[in-house]
């Protein structure tokens, strides 16, 4: 049983990857970044989640400072935005983003959405990041079954991992079997369904059982479901609860009527269809 916020999932090459993290998706550059930020790294959190996108890297960056703890420590991930893509392009993009960072690696940087045609071009410059040591890990997200299948034709290194929306109502079964055989470690993005799941009468049953709230339980389907999971908060109490899910473990019985919350829903974009910031 995972028994901190300390514990950590071992990726495909080696690297020690936290299973709990604080993603920063809409969450305001300057005072409001950097207090999230900052909350979360001194009341235990190892990593944080951002992208050149949510244009808050720089108080991100900040943030990690002013909490004062060794960047060794910590497991920082951003990602190539959509209008990015393609080898060189993706190259400059890394280099822009550790600079607004204040960093001079990431610990894993992804592919944001797969988009079309430049996916591979794409992942060849994140292989030459990680094969040049400027990246501990690399990985993509939104990825679907289909884009892996057809990424690993040409990879000569296999993602670490693949960020997904991932919540009782989106369980992605196929998905993470995919990733379990292949050994990419699956991430839920909008683990909490960006707040929509938390008045089921369901989850706040099998809540009230254990004493904890609803998102609690959500989180800890994640892990129990060996899913790494970033959930976003900008309030210190929500940041200080949303970690508090190792001393209890859901039994099968009550994961398995989590399970059947599954319709196959989404809050976000469905990869297939994301066009923002494409050109093709
Ligand atoms: N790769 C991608 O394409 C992608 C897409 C979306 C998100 N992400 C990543 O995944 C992270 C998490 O997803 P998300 O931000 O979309 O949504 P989320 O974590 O599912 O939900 C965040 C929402 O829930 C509220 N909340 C958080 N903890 C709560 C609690 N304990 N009780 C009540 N409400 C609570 C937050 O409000 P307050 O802030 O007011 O507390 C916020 O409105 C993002 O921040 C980002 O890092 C990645």
């Amino acid at each position: 049983m995972l028994t901190s916020l300390k514990d950590t999932t071992t990726l495909h090459n080696g690297v020690e990857m936290p299973w709990f993290g604080l993603g920063v998706f809409k969450v305001k550059e300057g005072s409001e970044v950097i207090e999230s930020v900052k909350a979360a790294i001194t009341n235990g959190y190892k990593s944080i989640d951002t992208a050149a996108i949510y244009q808050n890297e720089e108080g991100v960056g900040q943030g990690i400072r002013e909490a004062g703890v060794p960047r060794e420590e910590l497991f920082i991930t951003s990602k190539v935005w959509n209008s990015d893509q393609g080898y060189e392009s993706t190259l400059k993009a890394y280099e822009t983003s550790l600079k607004k960072l204040g960093l001079d690696y990431l610990d894993l940087y992804l592919i944001h959405w797969p988009g079309k045609t430049k996916y591979k071009e794409t992942w060849k410059a994140l292989e030459k990041l990680y094969k040049d040591g400027r990246v501990r890990a690399i990985g993509v997200s939104n990825f679907k079954v289909h884009h892996l299948e057809d990424l690993l034709k040409d990879a000569e290194i296999k993602p670490m991992v693949n960020q997904v929306e991932y919540h009782p109502h989106l369980a992605q079964k196929e998905l993470l079997a995919f990733c379990q055989k292949e050994g990419i470690q699956l991430e839920a993005w909008s683990p909490l369904k960006q707040g929509q799941l938390l008045n089921d009468p369901v989850i706040t049953e099998i809540a009230a059982k254990y004493g904890k709230s609803a998102a609690q339980v959500i989180l800890r389907w994640d892990l129990q479901n060996k899913v790494v999971t970033i959930p976003k908060s900008i309030k210190e109490q929500r940041i200080i609860e949303n970690a508090n899910i190792f001393d209890f473990e859901l039994s099968l019985e009550d994961m398995e009527k989590i399970d059947g919350l599954n319709k196959d829903e989404r809050v976000g974009s469905d990869p297939d269809e994301m066009s923002v910031g494409f050109t093709e």
